[in-house]
């Protein structure tokens, strides 16, 4: 309790200058911090410095579905600090990384072989777009490194990321190829699960690949379901229309799940719900429960067998990190996928998927909300902008939605107008409703 007192303690009295702070709005945020500072976690709750419980609407940042303080995860991180706390990332190994490399290829679709591990989902992306690059340069054919992503992604921040990336703010200065996004609220507002409609977007791939020739592309990236741009569901047919151009252009395509995979759909990938199989996968997330950061790329045997030529004694690719593979992140996840799988972390997804799809529905006629999405335990509700002289101000409504949504016990996350929705895997249907209940109040209060 005394330990308790002090940990509040300390946050409360917390001098934040010297800290610049991540994707915040710093001078707003340093204002009036005490309400956001979070002291503890629990399950599926945080608590701030102010002793406010908050359910944790977004699973952390899509990345602690287990809960907080899992004692699985907290064990296998605490006895790996005393028995192996870091061990050299190049020309050495330990156990751990090798049988885990193991676990996640057999979780992941039938043909993926190989695991190359980062600490990040922007480092995983680099990583992946760099083996696309360099697979062609193996296979003869150096001039495809044209990276086609597409618009409204986040594939993370590194300049691989950015430059395949969509999302405006975070790619002014490089400009690549893009995909046009599949979201047209005309043809799919308030779809549950897939939209029918936008198939025939995957076409624009051809337009591309027409325009720049096939032998200058490497690779295509995109999130099975885009999650920071707001949640945006595929459109049914869709992927399947970018793996066949993809096949007949000699393309990789590369699925970048550091958000759907390991569960939020329902199966351990999206690839596996939609029935789609790429050519690499990123990951990140949840494979540790966010206790530890991991991130990694499972390619398919061809291209790790693409790189296994020359001398035996050569290093094959020449790249890396200091904590690739890490002892302490490696025991996290070991232990998160003991855990997913005693706790039928999948089924219950299953189970909760339609509970959110129907509570998140009834918000369908709330003032101001244009339009609902969801899969899996994924929802989003998109509000229209506040307006002020005629202008549109983006992200105020939903600020103001978020502020009063913690007021009343729930964090959440938002893009713009848009509120996301990422449960724990481990939430009753109770918190479920509530969660939604407290949106609603939040939404009606502020309009
Ligand atoms: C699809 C996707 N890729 C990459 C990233 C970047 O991951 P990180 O923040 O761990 O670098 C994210 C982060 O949310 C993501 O959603």
């Amino acid at each position: 309790m005394k330990h308790e007192t002090a940990v509040m303690e300390q946050a409360m009295s917390l001098r934040t200058e010297a800290y610049w702070m991540p994707f915040t709005h710093n001078r707003y945020f340093k204002k009036n911090p005490s309400s956001r500072i979070l002291a503890r976690a629990e399950g599926a709750y945080y608590t701030t410095a102010e002793g406010k419980r908050l359910f944790d609407c977004v699973s952390g940042m899509w990345c602690c579905p287990l809960g907080h303080g899992h004692p699985r995860i907290a064990e296998a991180v605490a006895r790996q600090v005393k028995e192996l706390d870091y061990s050299p990332a190049f020309q050495m190994g330990h156990p751990k990384i090798f049988s885990l490399a193991e676990r996640i290829v057999q979780l992941a679709p039938a043909g993926m072989g190989q695991v190359f591990f980062a600490n990040s989902g922007s480092e995983a992306v680099d990583t992946a777009l760099k083996i696309a690059v360099a697979y062609h340069r193996m296979k003869g054919e150096a001039a495809r490194t044209r990276l086609i992503g597409r618009e409204r992604a986040y594939h993370g921040v590194g300049i691989g990321g950015i430059s395949v990336g969509g999302m405006a703010p975070n790619r002014r200065m490089f400009a690549p190829l893009l995909l046009p996004h599949t979201y047209n609220a005309a043809e799919m507002a308030f779809s549950r699960g897939q939209p029918k409609w936008g198939a025939h977007l995957a076409d624009e791939l051809e337009r591309l690949v027409a325009l720049h020739d096939a032998s200058t592309i490497a690779a295509v990236i995109v999130e099975p379901v885009q999650g920071s741009a707001g949640v945006i569901v595929p459109p049914t047919g869709y992927l399947e229309r970018l793996r066949a151009i993809c096949d007949k252009h000699g393309i990789l395509l590369i699925f970048d799940e550091v958000i759907t995979g390991f569960g939020r759909l329902g199966e351990a990938f999206g690839a596996q719900r939609f029935g789609v199989v790429p050519d690499m996968i990123t990951f990140a997330k949840i494979v540790t429960n966010g206790v530890v950061p991991m991130g990694g790329v499972i390619v398919k045997p061809a291209i790790h067998d693409a790189f296994m030529t020359g001398p035996e004694t050569a290093v094959e690719l020449f790249h890396g990190y200091t904590y690739s593979g890490h002892p302490v992140a490696a025991a996290a996840a070991h232990a998160t996928l003991d855990a997913i799988e005693e706790e039928a972390s999948f089924k219950q997804v299953r189970e909760l998927e339609p509970v959110l799809e129907r509570a998140a529905h009834s918000l369908k006629g709330e003032p101001g909300v244009s339009d609902i999405r969801n899969i899996g335990l994924v929802a989003a509700v998109e509000l229209e902008p506040l307006r002020e002289n005629g202008q549109a101000r983006p992200g105020a409504r939903a600020l103001k939605v978020f502020e009063r949504a913690m007021e009343d016990g729930m964090l959440f996350r938002f893009t713009g107008d848009i509120i996301a929705m990422a449960p724990p895997f481990i939430s009753t249907q109770t918190e479920i409703g509530r969660m939604v209940e407290v949106l609603r109040g939040a939404i009606r209060a502020t309009h």
